[in-house]
């Protein structure tokens, strides 16, 4: 099939909010049982890495970055959402849009990806995994239907990645100084909050996809 990989702009919301409406219906793409507003989806994902896979001018799937937590030592580490239209679905947008995902969030100065999958999504699971996720844990009894969760993550970056070093005895090596989202970091969460993250964003669960 062809497609161009775009960044997604403000006229896509609705058929961006219509794909995710359709993986909603899925019952196996996410907790969620009522597509959003466009205010609430924007305010929810990071203002880049925002993509759409077009053919002409149909939007045939979408990917795009959540933050995971407001503190600082998460500022590189993001959530993936990707949704592709039920008649798109199996020809290979999927895999083309989280790859270039993945490439825009290392160019953000990201470094680590995760993303949460029941168990029963085949499609997303394998697409993960061929694109360097792998399994790291499995939540039991999340959300009101107490279903498991699938934890996947990806490290894709060498660089300043904190959550290694935990528990070491020796000092930390300090990392060249590259632009990250640490960069943008302030002293207190709250002004890290204000500058970085909207309101939406802040509530955002770690184990909710
Ligand atoms: C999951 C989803 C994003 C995958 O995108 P896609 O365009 O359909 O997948 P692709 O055609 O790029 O295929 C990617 C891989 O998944 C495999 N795959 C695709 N559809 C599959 C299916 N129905 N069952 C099992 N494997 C499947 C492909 O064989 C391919 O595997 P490979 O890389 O090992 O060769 C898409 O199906 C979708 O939007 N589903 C509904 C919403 C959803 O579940 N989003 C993810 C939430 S975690």
């Amino acid at each position: 099939m062809n497609f161009a990989l775009q960044p997604m702009n403000e006229a896509d919301g609705p058929v961006v909010l219509e794909i995710y409406r359709q993986g909603i219906a899925t019952g196996n793409a996410t907790f969620e049982t009522e597509t959003p507003s466009w205010e609430n989806w924007t305010a929810g994902h990071l203002a880049h890495s925002r993509i759409v896979a077009r053919n002409g001018p149909s939007v045939l799937g979408w990917a795009a970055l959540s933050p995971v937590s407001s503190r600082c030592v998460y500022a590189g580490v993001a959530e993936v959402s990707i949704y592709i239209a039920e008649e798109a679905r199996g020809l290979g947008v999927g895999r083309a849009l989280l790859e270039e995902l993945i490439r825009q969030s290392e160019n953000n100065g990201f470094w680590t990806l995760q993303a949460g999958i029941f168990p029963e999504n085949e499609a997303s699971i394998r697409l993960h995994k061929s694109c360097g996720f792998r399994e790291v844990g499995r939540r039991e009894r999340i959300g009101k239907a107490g279903r498991p969760l699938a934890r996947y993550s990806a490290r894709r970056k060498a660089q300043q990645d904190s959550t290694a070093y935990l528990g070491r005895a020796e000092p930390r090596p300090r990392p060249k100084p590259v632009r990250t989202p640490l960069s943008h970091c302030r002293k207190t969460r709250d002004s890290y909050q204000r500058h970085r993250f909207s309101d939406a964003a802040k509530s955002l669960a770690l184990d909710a996809p």
